[in-house]
């Protein structure tokens, strides 16, 4: 399940989650994102929100998946509100037990704020976050006119990174 940290997946981030999601694909994994355009999810605690019937169809995609993929903007040093609101309509009985993978993106300098910050919060939900992860920095110049890194390390990263997801992911259902 993709996980993305904008409202618009017309976005980088949204783009990096296809990328990884197309990557698992290719790799033999059936794959799902959220799409909060369509299914907006209320801030945690807002009138009304803890009965919100899209909150419960966010639960119940969460529950029957396998594994996750989280890719956020970093905003002001660490995650969106966008996607810490995601995580925090999930618990531990939806998501725990599985495994996660991070990306995140910056406009500056690529570093691990986000990653690190979201992999405490998989943690908390008792999530085994895989070792391999993506951080882009200078996300304006990071892909070409095709939607491919520049970069082509961080493509290795990346198969690397959905290689891992889904390895992990058969080892711990057996
Ligand atoms: C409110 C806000 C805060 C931001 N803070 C940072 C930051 O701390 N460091 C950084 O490198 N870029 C920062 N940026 C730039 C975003 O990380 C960048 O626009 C984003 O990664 C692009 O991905 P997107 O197209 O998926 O939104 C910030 C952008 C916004 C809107």
């Amino acid at each position: 399940m993709g996980i993305c940290g904008t409202y618009s997946h017309d976005s980088a981030n949204g783009h990096l989650l296809r990328m990884a999601l197309d990557a698992c694909e290719t790799l033999g994994a059936e794959t799902v994102v959220w799409d909060l355009e369509e299914k907006p999810l209320p801030l945690v605690g807002a009138p009304g929100s803890w009965d919100d019937e899209n909150v419960k169809e966010f639960q119940e995609m969460a529950t029957n998946v396998d594994a996750y993929i989280l890719s956020s903007p970093e905003y002001h040093g660490t995650m969106s509100g966008v996607i810490k609101n995601q995580l925090d309509w999930v618990y531990a009985k939806h998501v725990g037990d599985k495994v996660w993978a991070v990306m995140s993106t910056l406009g500056g300098q690529a570093n691990s704020n986000t990653l690190n910050h979201m992999r405490i919060s998989a943690r908390w939900l008792h999530g085994h976050v895989i070792p391999e992860q993506i951080a882009v920095g200078k996300v304006k110049e990071a892909f070409n006119d095709d939607g491919a890194f520049v970069d082509n390390d961080l493509q290795e990263r990346m198969d690397k990174l959905a290689e891992s997801l889904v390895n992990t992911t058969k080892k711990l259902l057996g």
